[in-house]
């Protein structure tokens, strides 16, 4: 966070000097016999001017003007004219409690309907879209130039993109904001990047809001430039660009993020609008705190070289602005020696903003946990170093870009800056290494909600195999890929007791289905199909992680036919089954490798089109398989069970005991067409089948 004190940074005495003499009572600070012991003159003197202002408006415990004491409001104008060289009037100054109140107040008064929208930067502090969404209005987001081109606007066009693609929703942009120097990426825009966006607003009649608290941390030779001094220059501005520009106390030298102080200058505002914000400020937060308006008025208000406390003021000033400026460089440098991290120069606020190459395994990682990448990276540099950044996703981003990175501040100790560096190298280095290995321990990729690919294929339980494959094929205009014969240990060795049919629904080559028949009354296949009827045994889904399916959905109380994640015994891929007691059916999830061919292309790879036709779909294209190992007795020890539980009539004499839930799965639905029974679930309950199927894998209720 970007909080100087709280890391270390001194606070300038001068200022606290004359803030304690505000506080004091003046017979125990400025009139107090030992005052000239404790404290220079100048301060004494400026302090006695400061309770001069105070005192008559009823001392510091009491509410102020709802704009700020005039006399500090002067103070500020005189700092802006000296800063821009151009007027500026305390009557369009508000002091506030920090730049964030007063950009609440702007924004609070600029968002009027849920159309309403701002424009910020893709990368932008979050105070400004957290702002917008509880006002209920909309970001309208608009590009910087690319990273290696430092990330500043040299495009009329990109703004005009977002204006127009904004009104083309419907939108009506009231502002455009302005980060400069910025945060979360340290640029700093030069005149031409701002000659641009004044040009831009003006034309479009838009408001520029003009965030400016990072005006005093600038390094590598560049130079603030303000909103207000370019909108002064520019005949495209003529007076009448409306900017709103804010500063704060929290940073630069004086960094006092905790007393909450900050200025916001209005320009060719209109009247009806600064009056609206007087009333937002006077109905909802009477005024700034009197502590905030002190120092905001010191920070326009420093010690003259005249002045006794000079000498030391500007020496703390200069320990402030060379330490941060040299933590900055040898910040960015380092990182850039990491293989795999690369930052952009800094040149203003008080933050790096490197990019980070992430393996595509801890993508596939964050995605499964919920988290993005680079938010995924980010916890694990807080778990492993104690080092926190923040991930660049969190202050929006580039759509259509993969960029992963994280915003680190300078703001530790100079001592901790090759530890910082060897903690984010060896961070790296360790992180990538565990997500590129092929041997990446499974516990490191945390267990994921299963996110369902698609449909993969579905089985088919029934009496007559072969006449229903038929059917499919004849009528339906499903498509041959293979049949495989199974030993499930009923028989011989030599022999089959169950047989699958495997077809590809029509116009869709990445799915198949399974027509299966035991072949003797023995076979768990035959005396299930006695039990429940015909139909679909299990429905198979495509999942990307399916070790993380398998995890998250024991960690969740899902029962599952195995211990473990096994191997499909017809295609080879990594599966498992989930107990009918949850859906209703059995839920098969599948991971195929990227690379594993579609039936599709292993039916391409057979023969030709003109063969396949020809070709008896009985005799060729078999596989053998053995019934007994693997997934295949698991689910085969389920089913049994299964049947021993629901001991109905159809049910062999000695299947005698009750362990699972058969009930869930009823009866079949069965529909006739011709000699042939298609078959569809019935479950039991439906409510409760669709809660699980809702809850579990993000089913989409239509
Ligand atoms: C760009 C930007 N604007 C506004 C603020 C808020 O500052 P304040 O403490 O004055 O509310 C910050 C604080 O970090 C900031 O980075």
């Amino acid at each position: 966070m970007g909080n100087p004190h709280a890391c270390g940074q001194c606070p300038i005495t001068y200022y606290r000097q004359i803030l304690a003499l505000c506080e004091l009572p003046p017979a125990y600070g400025v009139d107090h016999p030992n005052a000239q012991k404790m404290f220079p003159t100048d301060v004494i003197s400026k302090a006695k001017e400061y309770h001069a202002i105070i005192e008559p408006l009823g001392g510091m415990g009491a509410y102020t003007e709802p704009q700020g004491i005039q006399a500090f409001r002067e103070h500020v104008s005189s700092f802006i004219k000296a800063r821009d060289g151009y007027p500026s009037y305390p009557k369009n100054i508000f002091l506030t409690n920090g730049a964030s109140n007063a950009i609440q107040i702007v924004l609070t008064a600029l968002i009027a309907s849920e159309k309403d929208a701002i424009m910020t930067p893709g990368y932008q502090y979050p105070l400004y879209s957290s702002l917008i969404s509880l006002l209920g209005g909309n970001q309208a987001c608009y590009e910087l130039d690319e990273e290696d081109k430092g990330w500043i606007v040299t495009r009329k066009e990109s703004l005009e993109r977002s204006y127009t693609s904004a009104v083309s929703r419907g939108l009506v942009i009231k502002a455009m904001s302005i980060i400069n120097p910025g945060n979360p990426i340290g640029y700093c825009f030069d005149r031409s990047s701002l000659e641009i966006i004044c040009e831009f607003c003006a034309n479009r009649k838009i408001m520029l809001l003009a965030d400016e608290v990072y005006q005093q941390n600038i390094y590598n030779g560049k130079e603030f430039i303000s909103a207000k001094k370019v909108c002064c220059e520019i005949p495209a501005c003529d007076n009448q660009l409306e900017l709103i520009s804010f500063h704060s106390t929290s940073k630069g030298i004086m960094s006092e993020c905790g007393k909450r102080g900050g200025y916001m200058e209005l320009c060719n505002i209109s009247p009806f609008f600064h009056q609206q914000l007087v009333k937002l400020v006077s109905e909802t937060s009477p005024c700034a705190n009197t502590s905030g308006q002190i120092m905001t008025s010191l920070l326009a208000n420093p010690p003259l070289p005249s002045d006794k406390s000079y000498a030391k003021f500007q020496k703390e000033k200069s320990n402030v602005l060379d330490s941060i400026a040299s933590r900055m460089t040898s910040l960015v440098n380092g990182l850039n020696k990491i293989n795999g991290i690369t930052c952009q120069p800094v040149e203003g606020s008080l933050y790096a903003f490197p990019s980070v190459k992430l393996p595509q395994r801890s993508i596939k990682a964050a995605k499964a946990t919920g988290e993005a990448p680079d938010a995924f990276y980010c916890l694990s540099l807080l778990e492993k170093t104690g080092m926190c950044v923040v991930p660049a996703s969190n202050f929006g981003g580039i759509p259509g870009t993969n960029r992963f990175g994280f915003r680190i501040t300078c703001l530790f100790s100079d001592d901790k800056i090759t530890e910082v560096i060897e903690g984010i190298a060896k961070h790296h280095e360790e992180f990538y290494q565990l997500y590129t290995s092929c041997n990446c321990p499974r516990e490191s990729l945390p267990p994921s909600k299963p996110k369902l690919k698609c449909l993969d294929h579905y089985t088919l339980i029934c009496e007559n195999a072969k006449q229903v494959a038929e059917f499919h094929i004849e009528y339906l205009g499903f498509r041959f890929l293979r049949t495989v014969d199974v030993n499930t240990g009923t028989v011989d060795k030599n022999n089959i007791d169950m047989k699958n049919y495997v077809l590809e629904p029509p116009g869709n080559p990445h799915m198949s289905v399974v027509i299966t028949e035991g072949l003797n009354d023995d076979t768990i296949f035959w005396k299930y199909m006695k039990r429940y009827g015909a139909g679909i045994h299990h429905v198979a889904f495509e999942v990307d992680d399916v070790e993380g399916a398998f995890q998250y959905l024991r960690a969740n109380g899902v029962r599952t036919t195995s211990d473990s994640v096994t191997t499909d015994m017809l295609s080879g891929l990594k599966q498992f089954f989930i107990d009918p007691a949850h859906a209703g059916f059995y839920i098969e999830l599948i991971e195929r490798p990227s690379d594993s061919e579609s039936s599709d292309e292993i039916v391409n790879s057979m023969e030709s089109e003109e063969e396949r036709k020809h070709t008896s779909y009985e005799k060729t294209r078999t596989d053998h398989s053995f019934f007994t190992k693997g997934n295949m007795s698991d689910l085969a020890n389920t089913m049994h069970s299964m049947l021993l539980e629901d001991d109905g009539p159809s049910i062999a004499d000695d299947m005698t005991r009750l362990v699972s839930t058969p009930s869930v799965l009823s009866k079949t639905k069965q529909l006739d067409i011709g000699p042939i029974q298609l078959v569809g679930f019935s479950v039991e309950n439906p409510k409760d089948a669709m809660k699980f199927l809702l809850d579990s894998f993000n089913f989409r209720f239509v």
